[in-house]
């Protein structure tokens, strides 16, 4: 995928304005991420490494990049609970190459500590994981899910708490819940299933302080606008990479937040 500096700035450009500032100021460069990470042409992130670093005055010095290398690796890693390991994999090593020096940074390549055996608790991940997803779906719209799962409830039930939230999505070591929440929908909605990412999209809304169904409130029209603001987000990473990309993803099928009211009866209460 080649894409030259001033199409990058475009994109860049485009979704630093449609981000909603709740997310964080550097919100922005991890949607992008999230979404590149699951497209068909799986070097689209080193490229977007390449074109940051290179292009971009705030992430050229050394820290910078460090730092960006960093928050990039973790989102990639959540995107294990997306996409599995080969896509992540193939989205890795392009990044290395484009960071350069690959031998001696594997050679210096330090394991976090929190992965030493006698630091891992298995009762404190699940118990991390049972709390994000309750902040993300509420208790109730999760039991239906739940429920929906049959006779292969209780070992799926265990994996998406323990594993999915617990392990990955609720490790907030480098990226905050938000800026977490908004990886998982925009790389999900970029998968084109519709009804994940119409409870991802719920998700947004609720860690954005939406509750219960619509009202004509001030707070629930700025919630519901920023959802659209950044669908709108996701989208044009679609765009920027192409006809392959949008006939995956399937754009025009995303959930919008009259969906979530209309299919999922809003935006829950808290229990
Ligand atoms: C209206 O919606 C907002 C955002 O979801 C919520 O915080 C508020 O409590 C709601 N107001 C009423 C009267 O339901």
């Amino acid at each position: 995928m080649q894409r030259n500096e001033q199409q990058w700035a475009d994109l860049c450009c485009r979704v630093r304005c449609l981000v909603p500032r709740e997310l964080g100021e550097n919100a922005w460069y991890l949607i992008i991420t999230a979404a590149l990470g699951v497209c068909p042409m799986p070097s689209a992130t080193a490229a977007f490494y390449t074109y940051l670093t290179k292009h971009v005055s705030e992430f050229s010095s050394e820290n910078s990049k460090e730092h960006l290398s960093k928050r990039l690796r973790d989102v990639i890693l959540k995107l294990l609970t997306i996409v599995g390991g080969p896509q992540v994999l193939s989205v890795l090593i392009p990044l290395a190459a484009a960071e350069g020096d690959i031998k001696s940074k594997a050679a210096s390549s330090m394991l976090n500590k929190k992965w030493a055996s006698d630091r891992i608790n298995v009762q404190d991940i699940y118990d991390r994981g049972q709390t994000t997803i309750n902040t993300i779906y509420g208790g109730r719209l999760l039991e239906k899910v739940f429920e929906s799962f049959g006779s292969h409830k209780e070992d799926v039930k265990f994996q998406e708490i323990f594993t999915l939230y617990g392990l990955y999505l609720s490790d907030f070591e480098i990226l905050t819940p938000i800026e977490t929440e908004a990886v998982v929908y925009a790389s999900i909605s970029c998968l084109g299933l519709e009804v994940p990412g119409k409870w991802h999209l719920r998700g947004m809304g609720r860690l954005m302080g939406a509750r219960g169904t619509y009202n004509d409130s001030e707070e629930m029209s700025k919630i519901v606008g920023q959802l659209i603001d950044l669908k709108q987000a996701v989208e044009s990473v679609v765009g920027f990479v192409g006809d392959d990309f949008e006939a995956r993803a399937r754009p025009g099928e995303w959930a919008t937040p009259a969906a979530v009211m209309k299919d999922l009866g809003g935006w829950g209460i808290d229990d």
